[in-house]
């Protein structure tokens, strides 16, 4: 494609090359008309029905400014809605203020809403229940304060209370502490300090200090209230043998940056009420954390910063969509970076790709592998080129999902490390010893890549950038489609919003790809902060310029696994497939639930049959869209079905 030049510059070059003589000046002041006429061809070329056929197309969708929001994360709702996060939008002054903000987006009668956002879901994590209700748990208590900003050392102090004897000890905001050498810091919030506990192990007692973590602050400004050691701390109003058996203990207090911290907070987003329903909260709180569904309908948190803003040691817990309750589950603690994208497997493991995003050890919980969440076992997969640049890599369960092959495309060194990857490369988990194979290169090293499952099993990916947030002015303005039959990327149309950091890409229920969101770092100069991206584009893709559209026109809402069900359809003779497609809940290039499920079709006159597959780990319950993909492969709009 050629690139889009503006008119620009032109009058200015005329007067500069006035005087170099007329030959030069018609030349330049050519320039400028050239490049306007090559928009004009452009934008008749990429209009022409021929070009819309082959690449597809993109169009702007229009926002009203009041609906405008900062795309964090986006699901598409049982409803045939588009939810879109914002909370905060990673603007501070939206936190202070508590703003907090979601939209709803309805493709079908392009009505917009915003709804009441009760607390900062600004990075949280999501999934699906079985209901249709979104579970979005998790989110942002604090903003970071950069080392420049920060004026008073600060740092976590663990209460411990060594006597089993006495109640609960509470402590108020605001209390003195006072380390061994001097330094007075105070409490920034209540604490509450359960005894130790007493048992009795081979006749003996078995003493456990009871504990809990308080922020503390300093109380002088400056780098002399710095505790670079494990320290002891007094804490004031204790005496006597209360004061013995009571007493802090910080690892070390210092004038670092404070990064995010996890809020505990979670709820259900019930589509079809369109509000948050507050349930137990979290038992930690989490940051970039991912939810995962289970073959047995539940979910499990993982990874995320704590309230503290440490990463999270690996606690995993579990949600019950029926008690709506939190529960640690000790036995399958496992450590993963930020964001770790994890997938249910047909045989009910889990398989972590290495894609994470954004935060954690360069070393520990980088490695792919399969977990066996009933031992608790992690057997690591080889094979994966560039490991070393999985982080804001995108991973995707190809389409059908009965293959178990898992796509790893780009990503890029840890942190705001500058180098990125085009690699992409696929494992086939139905191998005795699964390891990833090379699939083709992206057009360009790419990080934060949108991939969205087409209907007829080929991969949209689009966007991103090479750079970190989009630095270096990296933006890739360009769009590929992934064939698994061919095992080779075709270009697309062009987008013409760039799309980096926090940005999300998406099937909709009539089969275009919504693409919305945008946070660079700084703007094209590389000196200014960047503003983020609000404008949404979507995605037309060739297979919609392909005549008539399959049609589906009644049929059962809800199925169950193993049965067989019939849909009515005018155009039965001439569908060819059909895959039952569980929506995207996508966020910071972390998509864990879209996939699509190739279903056994029989055709009679007015209608067909189609069988879903028993397998729970690979349709796990919940809603699924169905479309149905004609000879031509175009595909039908969908149809929401729900798996019980
Ligand atoms: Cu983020």
């Amino acid at each position: 494609m050629s690139p889009r030049k503006k008119p620009s510059f032109g009058r200015r070059l005329v007067t500069l090359v006035t005087s170099a003589g007329v030959i030069a000046v018609l030349a330049i002041v050519n320039r400028p008309m050239v490049a306007f006429g090559q928009e004009q061809y452009h934008q008749f070329q990429i209009n022409r029905d021929s070009y819309k056929s082959e690449y597809g197309h993109w169009d702007m969708l229009p926002v009203p400014s009041n609906f405008q929001v900062n795309a964090i994360h986006a699901a598409l709702l049982p409803t045939g809605k588009v939810l879109i996060i914002a909370g905060s939008g990673n603007k501070e002054d939206q936190f202070k203020a508590g703003t907090f903000k979601t939209l709803i987006w309805d493709p079908k009668t392009n009505h917009f809403k915003i709804v009441t956002t009760p607390t900062d879901i600004f990075c949280a994590g999501h999934a699906f229940l079985t209901n249709g209700n979104l579970l979005v748990a998790g989110g942002t208590k604090k903003y970071e304060v950069l080392e420049d900003k920060i004026t008073h050392a600060a740092g976590v102090l663990k209460i411990k209370q060594e006597s089993p004897e006495g109640d609960v000890t509470e402590f108020d905001k605001g209390t003195i502490v006072t380390s061994k050498t001097g330094v007075k810091f105070k409490l920034t919030s209540d604490v509450k300090v359960p005894p130790a506990t007493k048992k009795i192990v081979d006749g003996e007692f078995d003493i456990t200090a009871g504990e809990a973590e308080v922020w503390i602050e300093a109380v002088e400004k400056g780098k002399d209230s710095v505790i670079p050691e494990s320290m002891q701390f007094d804490i004031e109003g204790l005496t006597g043998e209360d004061k013995k058996t009571v007493y802090g203990i910080a690892e070390k207090v210092t004038m670092e940056k404070q990064e995010y911290t996890g809020a505990e907070y979670s709820y259900e987003f019930n589509p079809f009420t369109e509000k948050y329903e507050r349930t137990g909260n979290l038992n930690e709180p989490r940051w970039y954390p991912t939810l995962v569904p289970t073959a047995d309908n539940q979910v499990l948190a993982l990874s995320g910063l704590d309230q503290f803003g440490r990463i999270d040691t690996g606690k995993t817990e579990v949600y019950n969509e029926n008690t709506k309750k939190w529960e640690f589950k000790p036995k399958i603690n496992r450590y993963f970076p930020t964001y770790p994208s994890v997938f249910l497997m047909q045989n009910e493991k889990l398989f972590y790709s290495g894609s994470n995003a954004g935060y954690g050890s360069a070393k520990e919980g980088r490695k792919p592998g399969i977990w066996d969440l009933k031992k608790n076992t992690f057997q690591e997969v080889s094979g994966l080129r560039d490991a070393d640049m999985n982080e804001t890599s995108a991973s995707v369960l190809l389409a059908p999902a009965q293959e178990q092959k898992v796509m790893v495309l780009g990503g890029g060194g840890v942190g705001e490390d500058p180098k990125s990857t085009a690699r992409t490369d696929i494992i086939d988990l139905k191998e005795a010893n699964p390891t990833f194979k090379p699939g083709p290169d992206l057009p360009a090293p790419t990080r934060y890549l949108g991939t969205v499952l087409l209907p007829d099993d080929t991969l949209y990916t689009g966007h991103g950038s090479s750079g970190y947030r989009g630095k270096g002015n990296s933006n890739h303005l360009t769009a590929q489609i992934y064939h698994p039959d061919t095992n080779k990327f075709v270009k697309a149309a062009d987008p013409t919003v760039g799309r980096n950091y926090h940005s999300e890409s998406m099937l909709l229920p009539d089969g275009r790809v919504i693409t919305l969101g945008s946070d660079p770092l700084y703007d094209k100069s590389d000196k200014n902060p960047g503003t983020f991206e609000k404008r949404i584009e979507i995605f037309t893709p060739a297979y919609l310029y392909h005549g008539a559209r399959p049609t589906i026109t009644d049929g059962p809402k809800s199925v169950q696994r193993g049965g067989s069900y019939k849909f009515t359809t005018p155009d039965a003779a001439s569908i060819k497939t059909a895959r039952l497609m569980r929506p995207s809940t996508v966020t910071h290039s972390t998509d864990v639930e879209q996939r699509s499920i190739a279903l056994d079709v029989t055709r009679e006159a007015g209608s067909i049959g189609v069988t879903i597959p028993k397998e729970r780990g690979l349709v796990p319950s919940g809603w699924y869209m169905l479309f149905v993909t004609n000879a031509d492969g175009t595909p039908s709009e969908a149809k929401f079905v729900q798996v019980q």
